[in-house]
Formats: structure tokens, C-alpha cells, sequence
């Protein structure tokens, strides 16, 4: 069985916790005040899901998922995640994140930021642009008319592949963007951003994008 970390466990931790564990995964889930903190999370969900500090679920997961604010991005543990497929869903709002720079200056991307804190580890976008209550709610077979799309993005073509079959099982098709330099595409504030959109709509809001 796959072992998915988690690190943040908002919004977007728990709700993927909860589908990754009613799809078989094997959870090991982490916030920053513990996991002591994580008993009724952990208990609504029911099987195949652990609480964990940061540093365990990091270490714990064959493939790891960071769900933080972005503000809190260095505290993300480095050593466990060498080598590791680490997805992130992060974006930026600089009214919770204080003004980044680099980003502001358009020199990296949210997704870069997570690559050059986790210099030997192989990250991807994943469900960055889906608002938390449609993940488990708004995807479809493969196949379905006006199936919803989602966007990703990766210097690693491993890393890609495993988000695209991971947006499959979740019931979503999958507009690989390319590069992380490219990410921006699918940040805040760009045309495809939290809508709901088919693959060939996806594709051209991502086109339409504008730096
Ligand atoms: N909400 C959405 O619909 C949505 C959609 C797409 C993308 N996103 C993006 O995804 C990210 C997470 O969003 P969210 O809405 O899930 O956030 P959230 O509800 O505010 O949850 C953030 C989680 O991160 C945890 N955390 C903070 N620092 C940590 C650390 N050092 N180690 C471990 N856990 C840490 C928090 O733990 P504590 O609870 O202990 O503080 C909390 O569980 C953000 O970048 C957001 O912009 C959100």
C-alpha cells in the first residue's frame, strides 16, 4: 500500500487525507501543533490514516503532499523528503503570506520556492487551483462529458505522471504544463484559477495566461 505524508492539515490536508484513505492510501497526516491535535480528524476519517509530526510524516510517506501556507514554507522538513516525489498545492496571497519578493519580481513561482527549499526532492503542482470542498465532490469517470480538468506542473516527468494518475483516481483529467518555471500559469489571479473547466478549456485558459 502507497504511504502518503501530509504536511497541513487545513482545508486541502484534510480533505485529501480523507480521499487518499477512502482510496486505499495509507495516510500519515501533520499540522504544526502536533498530533495530539489531529485525534478528531483522524477519527472522523476512520481507517488508514495516522497522526504525525512534520518531520515523521515527511519521512513516513513514499509520496508526500505539502498543504501549508505558503508564509510557512522553510518550516517544511528538507533531510526526509531527499529524493522524494513532494506535491505541492500551494499558492500565494500576500495578504496572509506578507509580500514575497521573488514573486512579486516575478523571479520564481510558488511552485519554484518549494523546489529550492527541497533542492533533491522532485515536486509537483497538484490541486492548487481547486477550491477544498470540490475535490472530493466535482470529479468523474474517465470519459464523462465536460469531465474537470486540473493543471500540473514539474521539472520531473516522474512526478507529473504520478499527479495525472493521482487526478484520475480523484476523478479529474490532467493539462500537464510543463516546467516548474512555467507554473505560473495556473497561480492566483490567472484565468484558469478555481474554475471549473474540460481539459480543452483548461488548455486555453492557460494559454491566455499573462505573466
Ligand atoms: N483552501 C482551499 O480551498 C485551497 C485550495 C487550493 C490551494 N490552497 C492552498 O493550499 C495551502 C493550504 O491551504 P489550506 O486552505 O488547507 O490552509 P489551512 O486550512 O490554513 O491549513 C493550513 C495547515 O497547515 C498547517 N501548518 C502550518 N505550518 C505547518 C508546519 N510547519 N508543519 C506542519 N503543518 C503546518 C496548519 O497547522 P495548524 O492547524 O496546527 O496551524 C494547518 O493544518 C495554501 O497555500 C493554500 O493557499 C488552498
Amino acid at each position: 500500500m502507497t504511504k502518503v505524508g501530509i504536511i497541513g492539515a487545513g482545508h486541502i490536508g484534510s480533505t485529501l487525507a480523507r480521499g487518499l484513505a477512502e482510496r486505499g492510501y495509507e495516510v500519515v497526516i501533520s499540522n504544526s501543533r502536533g498530533p495530539e491535535t489531529l485525534a478528531d480528524l483522524v477519527a472522523d476519517i476512520g481507517d488508514n490514516v495516522t497522526p504525525a509530526t512534520a518531520q515523521d510524516a515527511a519521512a513516513a510517506g513514499d509520496i508526500v503532499i505539502v498543504t501549508v501556507p505558503l508564509k510557512n514554507l522553510e518550516e517544511v522538513p528538507v533531510d526526509p523528503l531527499a529524493g522524494k516525489i513532494v506535491l505541492d498545492t500551494n499558492n500565494y496571497y500576500w495578504e496572509r503570506d506578507g509580500r514575497i519578493e521573488a514573486l512579486e519580481e516575478k523571479r520564481t513561482t510558488t511552485l519554484g520556492m518549494l523546489q529550492e527549499h527541497l533542492p533533491t526532492s522532485k515536486v509537483a503542482k497538484a490541486f492548487n487551483h481547486i477550491m477544498s470542498a470540490d475535490i472530493l465532490t466535482t470529479g468523474s469517470e474517465a470519459g464523462t462529458p465536460d469531465r474537470r480538468a486540473l493543471a500540473t506542473a514539474s521539472d520531473h516527468p516522474e512526478a507529473s505522471a504520478l499527479v495525472t494518475a493521482l487526478y484520475d483516481e480523484f476523478g479529474f483529467d490532467t493539462v500537464d504544463i510543463g516546467s516548474v518555471a512555467e507554473s505560473w500559469r495556473v497561480e492566483r489571479d490567472q484565468p484558469a484559477y478555481v474554475i471549473a473547466q474540460t481539459k480543452d478549456e483548461l488548455v486555453a485558459n492557460l494559454a491566455r495566461a499573462t505573466r
